[in-house]
């Protein structure tokens, strides 16, 4: 089966187009072509992702990215392609029809299976550019379409990162063993979520207040360092690291809930409290920023790690999978590791590379393929963008 994947929930808009087949331990999937630009740069000025920008931002890309992908993958032929319906389904979209139309003329309908889009969580006007543009390719090309929960898709990525048959990194191909444990971390989510079988979840725990991956972007503002503050914080916690020995020590962060009788997280309290500590040393020193970044780290990785540890013993769980964009923090992903090795249960760990953890689409087509496998299609007209849309709701 060929999908075509589309995401723009929030500030990267991608496209990937993968040729998949098989299940469970027979799954294999190839990528066919690839494609993604990343907002960050016009977004750092705000210090946050501008919704009415990325909407705008997401229309003028999404159609050289098709060409980019289409080509990659060799699918691209020229023809003609007419559609009556664009007008409607574009109606909101101008810039991006103004492009789609003359794409469409000059090339034909690509040899593609199924048409995959996310449909929530994330920002609403950013995902109904995604979700229209789905739609008008579909009309055009008379595709069915899946609607894609963007956390499933983070999921699904760092279950199968090592299953892609022309992926050279030393990887096994690995078995996902059940209970599997989902610790999904982001700019916008800190869950753990249980999935007993296949594509069916159970959220156990979540945050009570900030996202892990805001944290480190509110912590990385109030420290002076650009938007988005994760990598930023990675960066100067590992110089930190390196430094260790001449480094002195001086403050120390809460680790909220870490004894709390549940899997629920809470860090609005460290960032309270590095907001503190900036306060009573402004202007930080470099030395001061280094300390501040490794500790709140530390904390980061101390909770998330200790509440994980604790629902693999619980649950008796086989497998777990890091997603999300914070899962490509080295440290984040090193003490998950170490835990687990410490741990001795054996419980297998499945991280994407660094570049996967962070939003594409390879992992939205991937999400798509094991939907459109079971024939999850959904009319055009029910699709809607969703901003709170649960795993929990996802239908089984
Ligand atoms: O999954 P993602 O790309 O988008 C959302 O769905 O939110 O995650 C973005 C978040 C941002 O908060 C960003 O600061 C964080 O992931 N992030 C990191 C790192 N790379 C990205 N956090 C810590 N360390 C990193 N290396
Ligand atoms: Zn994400």
């Amino acid at each position: 089966m060929i999908i075509l994947g589309i995401e723009t929930s929030c500030d990267e808009t991608a496209v990937c187009l993968i040729e998949a087949k098989g299940e469970g331990a027979d799954f294999t999937y190839t990528v066919l072509g690839n494609a993604l630009i990343s907002q960050i740069d016009i977004h750092a000025p705000y210090g946050g992702v501008f919704p009415a920008l990325a909407k705008r931002e997401h229309e003028k890309n999404l159609v050289p990215l098709l060409e980019m992908a289409l080509a990659k993958a060799g699918l691209s032929e020229s023809g003609d392609t007419s559609c009556e319906k664009l007008e409607t389904i574009l109606a909101r979209e101008t810039e991006l029809r103004a492009q789609l139309i003359p794409f469409l003329q000059t090339h034909t309908k690509p040899h593609i299976d199924a048409i995959a889009v996310t449909n929530g969580p994330g920002l609403e006007p950013a995902l109904w550019v995604g979700i229209n543009f789905a739609k008008a390719l579909a009309a055009a090309w008379n595709l069915p379409l899946v609607p894609v929960n963007h956390m499933e898709g983070h999921i699904v990525m760092s279950a199968f990162s090592n299953r892609e048959k022309s992926m050279t990194r030393d990887v096994h191909i690995n078995e996902v063993h059940f209970p599997m444990l989902s610790l999904l971390i982001s700019g916008g989510h800190t869950e753990l979520v249980l999935s007993k079988e296949w594509m069916h979840y159970e959220l156990i725990g979540q945050t009570r207040d900030d996202a892990v991956g805001e944290a480190f972007d509110k912590v990385a503002r109030l420290m002076g360092l650009p938007y988005p503050g994760g990598p930023e914080i990675d960066r100067l916690a590992r110089t930190a690291r390196d430094l260790q020995e001449s480094l002195q020590k001086t403050i120390t962060l809460p680790r909220p809930m870490i004894d709390s009788d549940n899997y629920d997280f809470s860090f609005s309290g460290i960032k309270t409290a590095v907001r503190k500590i900036v306060d009573a040393h402004s202007p930080l020193t470099e030395e001061m920023k280094m300390q501040i970044a490794l500790e709140f780290e530390n904390s980061c990785a101390e909770v998330l790690t200790s509440k994980t540890i604790r629902a693999i013993e619980e649950y008796n769980v086989k497998t777990i999978v890091v997603g999300g964009g914070v899962s490509a923090n080295v440290f984040i992903r090193e003490s998950l590791a170490r835990a687990l090795s410490e741990n001795g249960y054996g419980t297998q760990l499945l991280i994407p590379p660094r570049e996967f953890a962070t939003d594409n689409a390879l992992m939205i087509a991937l999400s798509g393929y094991f939907r459109a496998s079971r024939g999850e299609y959904a009319d055009a007209d029910s699709i809607r963008a969703q901003g709170n849309l649960k795993l929990a709701e996802v239908k089984k």
